[in-house]
């Protein structure tokens, strides 16, 4: 039967799910049918995780078991520790990332996706080991010890300690959650399809969350959140940002953290972002970056508003990161250990009907060629 091609499979339904939802019309984002901006204001990070996870939000019992699970399993064992010692320290975190997730799963037994005990414990394992294996090598490359996890300390405030060795301020441990929440989930992107993929031959979820980091990476998903902050400080004040913009529509070259395949409107994560912006510069003086950015939002619009081209949830995460002093090739893992959880729903998920992915394709070669011999070419 012949189909239509869809370059990037753009429209093209890969999964029946009740995970999240987008309206890119109205600039709307659901968690099961919960609006992310709800989320944000009302909920926490970990709460949230277990909404994706398990598809209603917790009792006050169910909560406290999953957070003392996490907790729980937040320390890595000291042999990840050591693999990461061995790689070079220039080493871009999100192949570090990579690299030990894959690890992991060869620490942990029990790989069998058919038993849900073995698929609850390690859906624990990825959401609370991530941000620990990112603090971790965030420090050993500098030639510091990683600093293990304080049990006494939520899931934010915890991360930003393993970080620095100090414990945060309530403010930014906020502020780091509702970023988190906003980078939870977001239906059938290309890092939550490569999982799929690979979670369809029943392969191991380490091996689906590391395939889903490969896929996360580049600058066009996830990898935009620290090119975008390159591109701020490139441009390095407001009154540049016009030349800059201009430069960049004339040369067909695109503007980093602006545009997405679904909204046609402005994301509403970056408006959520901007807001948490406003609380962070409040309590801790503005950012260069900011207005830079409001400027290249601005002129940006003037350009490409026509084509439903706004910023997107990378345009404005950077400048927190950056705030909260993080260095930017930091700012895709953030990315990632927030993801961790949407990806996890989408695996348990698909579990439940399983159907190995095999798409066609459109074959554009030629058939019936002579082989020729080396010597004859
Ligand atoms: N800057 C300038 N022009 C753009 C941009 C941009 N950021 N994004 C799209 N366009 C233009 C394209 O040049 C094209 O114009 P044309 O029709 O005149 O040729 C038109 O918009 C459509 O572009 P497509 O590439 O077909 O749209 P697609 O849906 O594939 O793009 C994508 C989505 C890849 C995210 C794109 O907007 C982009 O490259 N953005 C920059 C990278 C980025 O910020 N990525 C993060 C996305 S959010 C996330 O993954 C977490």
């Amino acid at each position: 039967m012949p189909h239509d091609f869809m370059p990037g499979l753009a429209g093209v339904p890969a999964a029946k799910s009740a995970v999240s939802d987008v309206d890119g019309e109205r600039g709307v984002l659901e968690y099961r049918g919960i609006r992310v901006e709800e989320l944000c204001a009302r909920s926490s990070y970990l709460e949230t995780a277990y909404l994706l996870l398990f598809g209603v939000l917790p009792s006050l019992s169910a909560y406290q078991k999953w957070s003392e699970d996490i907790t729980h399993h937040r320390r890595l064992k000291f042999s990840i520790i050591d693999l990461m010692k061995c790689l070079p320290e220039q080493g871009h975190p999100m192949d570090v990332l990579q690299a030990a997730v894959a690890a992991l799963g060869m620490f942990y037994p029990g790989r069998n996706v058919r038993d849900a005990e073995n698929n609850y414990w390690s859906a624990v394992r990825l959401v609370a080991k991530l941000p620990t294996i990112v603090a971790a090598w965030a420090r050993l490359r500098r030639g510091d010890e990683a600093v293990p996890p304080k049990d006494d300390l939520g899931f934010s405030e915890n991360f930003l300690y393993m970080l620095t060795e100090t414990e945060p301020l309530p403010l930014w441990a906020e502020i780091f959650d509702d970023c988190l929440i906003l980078h939870a989930e977001h239906t059938m992107n290309a890092s939550t399809f490569t999982g799929l993929v690979t979670a369809s031959t029943l392969a191991d979820p380490y091996t689906v969350v590391a395939s889903a980091l490969g896929a996360l990476k580049g600058p066009l998903h996830g990898g935009a959140n620290e090119e975008v902050v390159e591109m701020l400080r490139e441009i390095g004040r407001p009154e540049s940002a016009r030349g800059y913009v201009e430069s960049k529509i004339r040369a067909k070259q695109r503007l980093m953290g602006f545009g997405h395949r679904v909204y046609k409107v402005k994301d509403p994560r970056a408006t959520v972002l901007q807001k948490l912006c406003s609380s962070l510069f409040q309590a801790c003086g503005s950012s260069p970056l900011y207005d830079v950015a409001v400027e290249v939002e601005r002129v940006a619009g003037e350009f490409l508003s026509g084509k439903g081209i706004y910023p997107n949830v990378d345009f404005y995460s950077g400048i927190i990161y950056d705030k909260m002093n993080m260095s930017p090739d930091l700012f895709t893992p953030l990315f990632a250990m927030a993801r961790v959880s949407g990806w996890l729903a989408h695996w348990l998920e698909q579990l439940r009907e399983n159907k190995l992915f095999r798409p066609d394709q459109i074959y554009a070669g030629e058939h019936n060629r002579p082989y020729v011999p080396l010597d004859q070419r």
